[in-house]
């Protein structure tokens, strides 16, 4: 990880069913609405790794090794491609997951989370200004992703994104800077409201420097 210079770098991350895509989208529209100079990204990318990460995740065999790999790849492509330069222009760079997601999910299946951030480190992946963590008891959003009729449905599957959830609530004591964690069970718009709070204050913040 390294810090960067111009720009700012906004975090959404949480389980699946947490809303952060919702999240991320609302919070760029809104940026845009206001005037700033803005982009909004998502990872796993589109890209090379992201579409082979896609596909393998989708069969639902892919060891811890092999997919911490795909995701350090595919972010530090991600880093190189649209992150650096978008912040070196001087965006605001909304990002639906981010390193952090490897931090808790990696980290959860077994990965040790201090080879991940050394990892990080090693490549010069920008720390974040602020990390919303969504966060959501793991049954709620199986339950939501139920309503919203994507696949998942064993117990097994909740243990494990309780085990992430855990790993996201503690993120603070492993990377130096702003997290805040919002309650996502609460609606759409007051999670919005909430998130646009502290953007809106961080950038003022900013610019009176
Ligand atoms: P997700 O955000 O759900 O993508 P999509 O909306 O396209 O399905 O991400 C896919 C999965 O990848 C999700 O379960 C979280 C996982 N993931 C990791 O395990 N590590 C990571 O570093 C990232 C970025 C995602």
């Amino acid at each position: 990880m390294s810090s960067k210079s111009g720009g700012t770098l906004i975090v959404l991350e949480g389980i699946d069913g947490s809303g952060k895509s919702t999240q991320a989208k609302l919070l760029y529209d809104w940026l845009i609405k206001e005037g700033y100079k803005a982009v909004l990204l998502r990872e796993p990318t589109n890209g090379k790794y992201g579409r082979i990460l896609r596909e393998k995740l989708k069969s639902g065999k892919l060891p811890p090794d092999e997919a911490y790999r795909l995701f350090l790849l595919d972010r530090i492509e991600d880093v190189q491609t649209n992150i650096i330069p978008a912040l070196k222009k001087g965006y605001v760079v909304v990002i639906d997951r981010y390193f952090i997601s490897t931090i808790a999910y990696q980290g959860a299946s077994g990965i040790p989370i201090d080879k991940i951030i050394s990892d990080h480190k090693k490549y010069g992946v920008p720390i974040p200004d602020i990390v919303f963590v969504l966060d959501i008891p793991a049954d709620e959003a199986i339950n939501r992703l139920k309503r919203l009729k994507r696949n998942f449905d064993s117990f097994e599957k909740k243990d494990f994104l309780e085990k992430v959830r855990k790993i996201y609530l503690n993120v603070g004591r492993y990377i130096p800077t702003l997290v805040i964690i919002v309650d996502a069970t609460r609606n759409v718009k007051e999670v919005h409201e909430l998130i646009i709070n502290h953007v809106s204050r961080f950038l003022s913040g900013e610019k009176e420097e």
